[in-house]
């Protein structure tokens, strides 16, 4: 008899891995070796279920589903929305909550209003081109930066940032503040389009279950920090 291909799971590292595997894991989906700390090991695999995991930064993970490499995903919003991929999104996992805000100094505030070309400092290019020339018809300079975009209207690089905010500790703490709110972001469960088609017994149970799960689920309270990158 053929033995069952193996389904592909690529998850973004750090604490989103850790919830996507407990949620898994309450679905009866589990990786022993995943729970070795210590491993160096890329590629995780659980034969008995024909199953297999590796971890990937974020923005990275649409990329492996659309071409196939995954046929799973899981990874925030704010990636799924920069990177544009082609792929279905099946499942708000509910954690990971966190929004994507233009945010500066209170003064930066008037900027907002009146069409000005200013700049932004950003790690999400296309979010910030889409929020500003698409839905505000505002022109402007976008600068992108890879990380600590904070930084960029206290040093003077940038008038605004179009970034993530979760608890708004990074902005209070320097003297910034959340001037306009372009959209709230969580964690997506995502799926290649041909396995969906091939695989279609398997990953419906699968999206099932864990809707189910996720509508028993209290409301999670906010996690410290937003959504990891590292
Ligand atoms: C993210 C984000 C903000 C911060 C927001 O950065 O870019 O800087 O977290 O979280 P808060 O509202 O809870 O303070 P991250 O830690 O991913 O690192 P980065 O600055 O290198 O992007």
């Amino acid at each position: 008899m053929d033995e069952k291909r193996y389904l592909t799971f690529a998850l973004t590292k750090g604490r989103l891995a850790a919830k996507t595997l407990s949620l898994l894991e309450q679905a009866g989906i589990t990786c022993e070796e995943m729970r070795d700390k210590e491993s160096r090991k890329l590629v995780f695999v659980n034969e008995e279920q024909r199953l297999k995991f590796f971890l990937a930064k974020g923005p990275d993970v649409p990329t492996y589903v659309e071409y196939g490499a995954a046929d799973i995903g899981v990874t925030g919003k704010d990636e799924l929305l920069e990177e544009g991929r082609r792929v279905y999104e099946v499942l708000d996992l509910g954690f990971g909550k966190c929004r994507m805000c233009v945010c500066g100094p209170a003064r930066a505030g008037e900027l907002l209003q009146h069409h000005e070309m200013i700049r932004v400092a950003t790690k999400y290019p296309v979010i910030a081109k889409d929020y500003f020339y698409n839905k505000k018809h505002q022109t402007v300079d976008i600068i992108k930066l890879n990380g600590s975009v904070e930084l960029g209207p206290i040093v003077g690089l940038s008038d605004v940032i179009v970034d993530i905010v979760e608890t708004g500790s990074t902005l209070r703490e320097n003297g910034l503040e959340v001037l306009e709110e372009i959209c709230p972001l969580s964690a997506r469960m995502i799926v290649n389009r041909v396995s969906m088609q091939m695989e279609t017994e398997r990953i419906k149970a699968l999206i099932l279950k864990l809707r189910g799960l996720l509508a028993e689920e209290p409301q999670q309270e906010p996690v410290p920090r937003a959504l990891p990158y590292t």
